[in-house]
């Protein structure tokens, strides 16, 4: 089969978001404009929540969730093990504790047995990830929290239109974040959104995300004037942000369906080799967003991650890690917490043994094939380095 070039992910933008963003630039408004009211309105239409606040990533959106709710220093924040660093590092911000759980063999979600022995008096906040698209056991969640006096905020950064229910994350917990990096479901360039019912809580993250202003520019009396009646950050998301953002909706039912449709059938080209473990995109009430399909190898270590992922860049497959170290081993968390290896057991077995493949809507015809072909060589080749090792 001739060599192919195949990103683990690639934005999608075309000539909708080229003339939405010129379109910006050719006014007078970058911020605080039309474009981001509209992003902000379609968004939570979408997603099916009262409230859409546009933010300038997902870190910010978690950041104000917790900030929003006066989460401080004494606080406790549980959040799963496996993770991008933002999600802890909210807690952070606020000058709370991020309390780490591990998560499950099964789905990659945090584990609500061990969440339940982790939340105390201490804890304010419950962020659960739906890790890499596939929604939490969110009944579980919420019980969990309402128990315990705290919240849930979800982090959405990979879970655009999944499903849980009748509903969909980003309104099954107090807040939801999402992310519009580049490679995400849709992107902004950079950008996020929080999603939330709660008219008072999208008050005060609005009001939080610009400088903790008291009036909007629209609501000014007099140009320029206006008090300061909360601390508040600039974490504003700009007008060709979000005008790219508008655009992307337009098209994101076509990315979703191709989407969806490449997780199926590269999930069913891999599905004879038994010893890969991909976790299943349906759990209980859960859908997934199939943000990409994870490959996680054995536990025993007898196959090596990180010469699959060469082979598979040789064969000029992009892949990508989710994530690269559970979180309370990076570095950062654990001088400061004193967190070792060995604490986090499936968390760290995903951080190993994980690869993600692309499924994205960036796949052109045949490249399912192909990635599956260079994946089944890969671990074929594995397997002969395991037997010549033995
Ligand atoms: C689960 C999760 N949360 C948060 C983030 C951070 O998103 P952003 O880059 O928009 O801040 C990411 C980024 O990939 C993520 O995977």
């Amino acid at each position: 089969m001739q060599r192919r070039e195949i990103p683990f992910g690639r934005p999608m933008l075309g000539e909708r978001e080229r003339q939405a963003a010129l379109a910006v630039l050719s006014g007078t408004t970058l911020v605080h404009g039309p474009a981001t009211q509209a992003f902000e309105q379609a968004f939570a239409q979408r997603i099916g929540t009262r409230h859409a606040i546009a933010v300038a990533s997902c870190t910010a959106g978690l950041h104000l969730a917790l900030f929003a709710e006066g989460i401080g220093p004494g606080d406790e924040v549980a959040v799963p093990a496996m993770t991008h660093v933002a999600t802890a590092h909210a807690a952070e911000f606020c000058g709370a504790k991020p309390v780490f759980v591990d998560v499950e063999p099964d789905s990659g979600n945090i584990d609500m047995n061990a969440l339940a022995a982790a939340v105390g008096p201490r804890t304010r906040a419950i962020t659960v990830v739906h890790y890499l698209g596939l929604p939490c056991d969110m009944d579980a969640a919420n019980a969990i929290a309402a128990k315990a006096g705290a919240y849930v905020v979800e982090d959405c950064a990979l879970a655009v239109d999944a499903g849980y229910g009748e509903r969909k994350a980003g309104g099954l917990g107090r807040l939801g974040c999402f992310s519009f990096y580049p490679i995400k479901h849709l992107t902004t360039i950079e950008g996020g959104m929080v999603t939330t019912d709660d008219d008072d809580l999208a008050r005060r993250i609005a009001q939080r995300k610009a400088f903790g202003y008291d009036r909007t520019i629209a609501e000014r009396a007099k140009p320029g004037i206006y008090d300061v009646t909360a601390l508040g950050f600039n974490y504003r998301m700009n007008e060709v942000e979000a005008a790219v953002g508008l655009a992307q909706l337009a098209s994101l039912d076509d990315f979703q369906r191709a989407r969806s449709a490449n997780y199926r059938a590269l999930r069913a080209a891999l599905a004879e080799l038994a010893e890969i473990t991909v976790f299943a995109p349906l759990k209980g009430k859960a859908r997934s967003s199939h943000y990409c399909l994870n490959a996680v190898l054995p536990r025993d270590g007898s196959l090596d991650r990180d010469a699959i992922v060469a082979e598979l860049k040789a064969a000029g497959v992009g892949s990508s890690v989710h994530y690269p170290n559970a979180v309370p081993l990076m570095r950062y968390y654990a001088d400061k917490y004193g967190y070792r290896a060995g604490q986090f057991p499936v968390a760290e077995w995903l951080a190993a043994q994980s690869i993600s493949l692309p499924v994205g809507p960036h796949l052109q015809e045949g490249d399912v094939g192909y990635i599956a072909n260079a994946f089944k060589a890969a671990i074929l080749r594995g397997r002969g380095r395991q037997a010549a090792a033995q």
